[in-house]
Order: C-alpha cells, then structure tokens, then sequence
C-alpha cells in the first residue's frame, strides 16, 4: 500500500484460475507474456492486485506451481481475506467490516440440511467463507432455499455459484466486489486513488468486480456461461466491459490495449534481433530484456553468434554491475561472457526466466540501482 507515494497509473485487480493464470496452457506463454510487459512498464508506478476464491493455503500452492508474479495486494478467499506485500499482512480493518452480521455456525448448522450441498476441503473453509460443490442442475433451487432459511435466521449473506460447482457463502458486507470497493475507498482518503482500474475475470464470483463503477473490465474469452449470463443481464451496454477474444492473461493484455491504458506490447513479443539492445527504454525494460535474452540464449532460440554478445556488451556501461544477494558482484561485461559457455544448455526443455518485482532507483545522476527477484522454471520451478 505504501510503495507508491502518488495514485497508481494502473491498478491491475485480477482473478487467478482461468483468468491470469490459464490451466490449459501448460507452456503458460500468456501469464510469461504478461508478466514481462507488467515488470518492463508498470510495476514501478502501478499496482498489481490479486483476487483469487482461493484460500491462503491453496494460492500459496498455486504460486508453486505456476510462474507467477508478486503481488502488491492478495485478496482471498473470495473477497474475504484481503493481505499486504510479500510478507501478506492482514487488513485488520476489513476482518471487522465482515464480522457484522455473521455467525459461522448457524451457516454450517443451516447448510448441514441440505444434501445437495458438498462440503469443500478443510483448507477452503474459512471463518468469513463456508464453501460446497453443488450440481449445476440444484444450484439455483438450494441457493434460493438457504437464503430462506439464513434469513429467518437472522443473517444477512451472501451466496455465489461460481465455475459450474462451487457454492460460498459469505458475509453480505464480502466479496470480490466489496473487498475492492473497501480497497478503493482507502486509497481515497489516503489521496492516491488509482489513475485507472482495469478488472479481470472469468466466473461467477467475479461479477461484482464487473459492477465497481470507476473501473475498466475484461472478461476474458474463457469466461463460464454463469459470467457471461449475468453479464448479459446486468451491464451488456456498459463500455467499459469487454469480452476479450484472447484467453486468460492474453485477454487482460489485449484490454490494456483496448481501453489504452498504457503500454501493451509485450517484451516476449518482441523478437530478438542483434540491435534490439542498443535502444534506450528505462532501466526496469532494460532488465526484463536481458533476462528474456538470457532465456533465449540458453534455450539456443538465438543464434550463436558474436554479434549478440558484442552488442548486449555494448549496451551495458563498462562499470556496470551485478550484485547478487549473497553480496557477490560481478561486471556485467564478465557475466555476458560467462554466457558463452552455457548457449544452448536448457534447448529442448521447458526453461523459462521470469523477473519480478523490478524497482529500478536513481542513485546518482548517471546510476541506476535496479532491483529485482529473477525466478527460473525448469518443468517444475526452481
Ligand atoms: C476457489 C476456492 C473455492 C471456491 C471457489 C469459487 O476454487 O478454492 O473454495 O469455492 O474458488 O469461489
Ligand atoms: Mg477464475
């Protein structure tokens, strides 16, 4: 929250299963390709937000399985948990926000009735979120009936059907929607709204997000029918929500193009060519090229040859250095030639070289100190 001093250029808040992250894509070009235009362009004056209907337990996972970025801000456990940084520290402030109203054992005891409803794992059900696998075909009947019967109760909650399956109910006060309006609200008395909101999702408890009025909205082109069909009812005409026709994080690229909000052109996408290094792009885009070479270089995807290395070389300051975090520091005109014996190592296999959290600072007039944490993957991460 207290990175940025000025309001965010863009706030990315982004769904996780099938939206930034696509199961069907076992090379996960797009979430690569996102993530290199999200460190060359944004990280340093944006914000990346995570929403995910996973709880704490499951996105920790999922983050092992999958290469993706740090966020700034994780919301799990659909809009119910909202957490800080790296380090995730809890929004205290919001645990009260969604303790009125709430009592989890009537919720466990009321749904304990219904023999549709299928309890999920222990790791999903947290104390503002009691989740179930229900048939597509009951769904609609048990919801309206649960309603019912928590009402009488005296509980005021909310219940969402999302990906065909799952069941959560929640409090009123909860969700994706709310936890990013709580969000929002926050960032405004603290002065520094984001200059720009762009939403991303792709099932049922996504829609709320899609209802926030000062934001951009895409759903990507793998959107479930349980999306597109509140879509259709509640904001077909709205025209800052799009359909994408690319998948997942393909999806949430081509809207940053379509509502202009920035750059949308992916260093991945950017094939190299022995002179692409000699242009001058700000350092954060200086570091996210190298390291694609890098992976390129080692997955023999460029050619072998000099002219490559001359001019990485002559694109880097002869003082130029690397230091890694053990204090060990190298020139980086003596790591470009430690390169040549390792061309072609990882061709054929699935190694990828992602860099994350990219902050690049002025130290001096002409200095730069960058930053950054660099993740290799090599068929399972590394
Ligand atoms: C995630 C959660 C699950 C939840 C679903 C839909 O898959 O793990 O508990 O029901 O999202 O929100
Ligand atoms: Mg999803």
């Amino acid at each position: 929250m207290d990175r940025l001093e000025t309001s965010a250029r863009l706030m990315i808040v982004s769904d996780l299963d099938h939206t930034m992250v696509d199961h069907h894509d076992p090379e996960n070009l797009s979430l690569l390709r996102f993530n290199a235009l999200w460190e060359s362009s944004y990280r340093h004056d944006s914000l990346l937000v995570f929403s995910t209907g996973r709880s704490p337990t499951l996105y920790k996972q999922l983050r092992k399985e999958k290469p993706m970025l740090s966020p700034d801000i994780t919301i799990m456990s659909v809009g119910t948990e909202i957490t800080y940084g790296v380090s995730m520290v809890p929004d205290e402030g919001w645990v009260e926000v969604l303790n009125q109203r709430w009592d989890r054992n009537i919720v466990v005891e009321e749904t304990s009735k219904f023999p549709e409803l299928k309890l999920q794992s222990e790791t999903e059900q947290r104390p503002h979120k009691v989740s179930f696998y229900v048939d597509k075909d009951n769904a609609q009947e048990v919801t309206k009936a649960l309603s019912e019967k928590l009402a009488n109760r005296g509980l005021d909650v909310k219940i969402i059907y999302s990906g065909g399956m799952d069941l959560d109910i929640l409090p009123q006060g909860a969700g994706k929607g709310q936890a990013l309006a709580y969000l929002l609200q926050k960032f405004k008395e603290e002065g520094k709204p984001p200059k720009n909101t762009l939403v991303c999702g792709d099932s049922g408890n996504d829609a709320e997000l899609f209802s926030i009025p000062e934001v951009h909205g895409v759903m990507v082109s793998n959107a479930q029918e349980e999306l597109l069909q509140w879509h259709a009812e509640n904001a077909k005409n709205i025209p800052k929500i799009i359909h994408a026709s690319e998948r997942c994080a393909g999806g949430i690229i081509q809207a940053i193009g379509h509502f202009g909000l920035g750059p949308n052109t992916s260093p991945r996408d950017v094939a190299e060519t022995a002179d692409s290094h000699l242009e001058d792009a700000g350092p954060a885009h200086e570091v996210v090229k190298f390291n694609l070479f890098y992976e390129r270089w080692r997955r023999a995807e460029v050619e072998h040859c000099e002219t490559y290395i001359a001019s990485l070389k002559a694109s880097c300051h002869p003082a130029g250095s690397f230091v890694h975090p053990s204090g060990v520091e190298q020139r980086l005109h003596e790591s470009i030639s430690a390169m040549k014996k390792i061309y072609g190592d990882r061709q054929g296999k699935q190694y990828r070289v992602w860099v994350d959290r990219v902050l690049p600072s002025k130290i001096s007039s002409d200095t730069w100190l960058v930053k950054f944490v660099k993740w290799e993957l090599l068929g399972k991460l590394i």
